[in-house]
């Protein structure tokens, strides 16, 4: 089986993907799967990678860039089934042969919303993860809370801020925030790892955040801070008619940060606790699997997501977002849930490219 590992690309989160398919292409088992690394730059040119996980790597808070193996570049076309075309500027094409599937290991827009699942989707290409609508969902914090509260899912209180009404009206859209009640978060609709999020205790203090958030993406939301623990629950989609599978929640405790930003994420491990299983009363898990399960149904996905809650003191659950693509570094929250519940890193992989073959 041949797999195109698809990496890097024009998010901000390209160097947290690096990471991710180190550890993926580490993982793969080379007796069963031949494996093309092709990375995204950050100005979107998909190039041959080295087939080194060491060279993909992150080292402490030096994050990488793709490096390209040849210079090659990389088109995904299908001039006939499944192929995939290299070529250079100024030379003649030349294939790359056949591609049984494609694991993008993409995280943020152009790569984890649905654009490269339609690319794909038009290349004939089978694919790992979620489809294009679930993807396309899944990046946008606006209308994902639409379709998971149109499905009864229990989603936090929050407002909208379009780049329009934030030109013409920014009075009316300040007058919403206020009455979500202080402190909120303010965040780029469609971004992710926390990156443009700002915490926010009072009215003058929103314009800058709004600014900082439109760096990401001219529209924004913002959300009510919600008291609670952080619990995540992993999400595996079921084989054939199978529902899907949940793992044993996990918790998010981070010290000496306001909250669980790009920061305490990536750079200052530190300070951040993932444990799982979570520590919480048995009903209060089987609610927070079982509404992780209908969140991945509510949005269509397939394959993976990871759904992220608040549990507050007295049990309550809120989801808070779900992530087609979530972290997936060895060290992060979504393989650590499963192997938590009994399947490892290896196993893991390997299942979500069986998922996307069947
Ligand atoms: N967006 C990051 C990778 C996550 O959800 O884990
Ligand atoms: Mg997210």
């Amino acid at each position: 089986t041949r797999i195109a590992l698809v990496f890097g690309g024009r998010s901000g989160e390209h160097a947290i993907s690096c990471a991710t398919a180190a550890g993926v292409l580490r993982a793969l088992d080379r007796e069963r799967y031949d494996v093309l690394p092709i990375g995204i730059t950050p100005s979107g040119q998909w190039v041959l990678a080295p087939d080194d996980p060491d060279m993909l790597s992150i080292a402490g808070s030096d994050l990488p860039e793709v490096v390209s193996a040849a210079g090659d570049v990389v088109l995904p076309m299908a001039t006939s089934d499944r192929e995939l075309i290299v070529s250079e500027h100024g030379k003649l094409p030349r294939s790359l042969g056949e591609v049984d599937v494609v694991f993008p290991v993409l995280h943020g827009p152009y790569g984890e919303d649905g654009t490269l699942q339609g690319l794909l989707e038009l290349a004939h290409l089978p694919y790992v993860g979620s489809g294009v609508l679930a993807s396309a969902v899944g990046m946008d914090k606006h209308y994902m809370k639409v379709v998971l509260a149109g499905h009864g899912l229990p989603v936090g209180p929050y407002t909208v801020i379009t780049p329009r009404l934030w030109r013409t009206d920014p009075e009316a859209a300040t007058d919403a925030v206020e009455s979500l009640g202080f402190p909120v978060f303010v965040k780029p609709a469609r971004a992710g790892s926390s990156l443009g999020i700002s915490k926010v205790e009072s009215r003058q203090d929103l314009a800058a955040a709004v600014a900082e958030a439109q760096r990401h993406d001219p529209k924004v939301i913002v959300e009510a801070a919600i008291e609670g623990r952080e619990i995540e629950c992993a999400v595996l989609g079921g084989r054939g008619d199978q529902p899907a599978r949940t793992a044993l929640p996990g918790e998010i405790a981070v010290s000496g940060h306001d909250f669980y930003d790009f920061e305490a994420k990536y750079i200052d491990a530190a300070h951040v606790r993932l444990s799982c299983p979570a520590e919480l009363p048995e009903d209060v898990i089987a609610r927070v699997r079982e509404l992780a399960a209908e969140a991945f149904e509510a949005l269509g996905c397939e394959g993976l997501a990871r759904v992220d809650f608040f549990v507050s003191p007295t049990g309550a659950v809120t989801v808070n977002e779900v992530n087609t693509m979530p972290g997936f570094t060895p060290f992060s929250m979504y393989p650590l849930m499963w192997e938590r519940s009994g399947m490892s890193y290896a196993e893991l992989v390997d299942e979500l490219v069986q998922l996307a073959l069947e």
